[in-house]
């Protein structure tokens, strides 16, 4: 009987504080600051001091501590948070790690993000989702490099409250002035960002002055400790007072007589019987039910997954927006951007990707970018490519309209991953400033005399034979011949070819990566156009990524676009040398040289594949006459 009573008020007791636990609320918090500025310190001193650590993990931490700790044998809290294996042998953080702890106010989730240069990405990470960053800087180095850089992309990623933690204070023997001076130059530069408040705070994470308990070596401060100000910073969250914005992430249709859209609430809320528009059709419908598990829900918030029927049977598929009717969401195909590179592939403009908006696909091309800054400086430079951990501000064009918010507005609608079509790694992360408005009066002409009515005067289709290869590999002399067996069977003809367009139309144009691409683009337009006018269009450029060859291939009708690999190995088209530039660029004379020090991504599936050192240039041209 006791032992039944016993368990009972256990039973209330854990029930209790579930019940507290889950009305607290939420604080994500992000720190950040440069490698030795004692981040990793600072939060082991948090979760040790509010006692959220269980006895063995302390017991295995003083052992650590022996082993390997900086501090002489007393706890070192960094160990504690630099948890893995690798870091601890690197004695650096190498990515983002989260921890979730909770106190009497709030329960706090802490994104602790490196301090190396290298992992801006890491940090971008860890900050999209953050309330409050946290900003520490070593009293005894003032501010450095990286807390610019740091608090320029937390102010990127629309955070808005900011703590200037003066760390290391017991190395500077509590100096007030030196806390000021640091403070003063903070102030200075965070005028040319965007946040709403700065609380700096002078501390010791290594002694646990102002981390917790009010230290009374800083007599002279009168603010809030670190832990006190996350406790009671005001954060206004008012997603659920937004319009209701709800990404369809799948069709649920388990039956016949089911047809339900799951997906998380971003923005707002919604109840049974109102009314919501998808987007980007426009058709209107009203909530029928909203299901959770088995349950019907009268409603569901902001942050809630859960799956809508709607009341009648209207178009939607994965990737719609679900928005109030009333105030829905604006489409666009055309954007500004603010972007972070997190590839070491380089990003050029006019290079297609895919990118995922809300729970949207699209192709979408890099169509400009506008500068890149120096984010020490936060100068903004010109570019024409992107490197890792680059920021910059860019154009991004869709191949089909899009729901969005601004970043500011809604994070989740606002932000986006580019993605790479053929490695599948995210190459770019990056968040909507406004939306550019398409020249919408310029309308495509529907002129009477059509590519149609040209090809049947012409009598044949026009088309475009795309040759690729190496320098040497025979595209020009492929491209003469077959043209000369056209010309003379009454064809009409058109060749492109690198070394000539490259002397008027792309004379502007060089051959590094970001230049190739934008030669390759202009060329496949332009051939376009001479397959509107029903030509028979031959190019022979170099052509060296997939990925432009790919987006001039998507620019023509299926089967309008032929490619030809003119397939040649190196040392073949080395010895031919026709040019004599292959030993100009073994000289080193000629940098950038395809094949010796820039990349051939040879075609995987072309159409034509000829191998020219094999083949007569007769059996050559009879096999590409076979596809026209
Ligand atoms: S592409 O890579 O942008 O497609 P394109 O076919 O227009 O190249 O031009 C290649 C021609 O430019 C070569 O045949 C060669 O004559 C010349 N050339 C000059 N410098 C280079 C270089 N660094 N790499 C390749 N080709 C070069």
């Amino acid at each position: 009987m006791a032992e039944e009573i016993r368990e009972e008020v256990l039973e209330s007791r854990v029930q209790t504080y579930i019940d507290t636990q889950a009305n607290l609320d939420l604080l994500r918090f992000i720190t950040c600051g440069s490698v030795d500025d004692g981040k990793s310190t600072l939060i082991g001193r948090m979760l040790y001091e509010a006692q959220l650590i269980f006895e063995d993990q302390v017991t295995s931490l003083q052992q650590d501590s022996k082993r390997q700790g900086t501090q002489g044998g007393d706890i070192d809290f960094a160990l504690l948070v630099d948890g893995l294996a690798a870091e601890r042998e690197q004695g650096i953080t190498i990515d983002v790690a989260y921890r979730f702890f909770s106190t009497d106010h709030r329960k706090f989730i802490v994104a602790d993000t490196p301090g190396h240069e290298q992992y801006t990405r890491n940090m971008v990470t860890g900050a999209s989702t953050a309330d409050v960053a946290v900003i520490l800087v070593d009293a005894v180095n003032g501010l450095l490099t990286q807390t610019r850089r740091h608090s320029f992309i937390t102010s990127l990623l629309g955070i808005k409250h900011v703590v200037l933690a003066v760390n290391k204070m017991d190395l500077v023997d509590y100096d007030q002035a030196v806390y000021e001076q640091i403070v003063e130059d903070y102030r200075e530069f965070a005028k040319q960002l965007n946040f709403t408040d700065i609380t700096p705070i002078p501390l010791s994470a290594l002694k646990g002055d102002n981390v917790i308990e009010r230290s009374a070596k800083t007599h002279w401060y009168t603010g809030p400790t670190l832990l006190g100000f996350l406790e009671t910073v005001e954060v206004h969250k008012q997603e659920d007072n937004k319009p209701f914005r709800f990404p369809v992430q799948w069709v649920n249709r388990p039956s016949a007589d089911f047809r339900g859209f799951a997906g998380t609430v971003l923005a707002g809320s919604i109840a049974k019987g109102d009314e919501v528009r998808v987007l980007p059709s426009g058709e209107v419908a009203k909530v029928a039910d909203i299901v959770l598990y088995q349950d019907s829900l009268p409603r569901a918030h902001t942050d809630q997954a859960v799956t809508i029927t709607l009341d009648r049977e209207v178009d939607v598929s994965r990737g719609d927006v679900l928005v109030a009717a009333e105030a829905p969401s604006e489409v666009s195909d055309q954007f500004d951007a603010s972007l972070v590179w997190m590839d070491a592939d380089e990003g050029y403009i006019g290079r297609n990707y895919w990118l995922v908006i809300g729970s949207k696909r699209v192709n979408a091309t890099l169509s400009d970018i506008k500068f890149k800054y120096n984010i020490n400086t936060l100068e903004q430079l010109s570019t024409r490519s992107f490197g890792l951990n680059d920021i910059g501000r860019v154009t991004l064009s869709f191949d089909q309209v899009a729901p969005f918010e601004t970043y500011e507005d809604c994070k989740g609608l606002g932000s986006f991953v580019l993605i790479d079509r053929y490695t599948h790694a995210t190459v770019g992360a990056g968040m909507i400033n406004y939306a550019l408005r398409r020249a919408k009066n310029i309308h495509r002409h529907a002129h009477d005399v059509d590519k149609n009515a040209r090809e049947q005067l012409k009598g044949h289709k026009g088309k475009v034979l795309w040759m690729t290869g190496l320098s040497g590999s025979g595209k020009s002399t492929l491209a003469n011949g077959v043209e000369q067996a056209l010309h003379a069977q009454g064809k009409h003809t058109f060749i492109l070819d690198g070394d000539n367009v490259r002397h008027g139309l792309n004379k502007d144009l060089g051959f590094t990566d970001a230049d190739r691409v934008e030669n390759i683009r202009r060329t496949a337009e332009v051939a376009k156009l001479m397959v509107e006018a029903g030509l028979i269009v031959i190019t022979a450029f170099i052509s060296p990524f997939r990925s432009e060859r790919d987006m001039a291939r998507a620019l023509f009708e299926d089967g309008d676009f032929v490619e030809v690999f003119c397939d040649v190995p190196l040392d073949v088209a080395e010895q031919r040398d026709p040019k004599g530039l292959y030993k100009k660029a073994r000289r080193g004379e000629l940098p950038h040289f395809t094949g010796i020090d820039s990349p051939y991504e040879a075609p995987q599936s072309a159409e034509i594949h000829i191998r020219t050192s094999d083949m007569s240039l007769e059996e050559s041209v009879a096999e590409v006459l076979k596809h026209v």
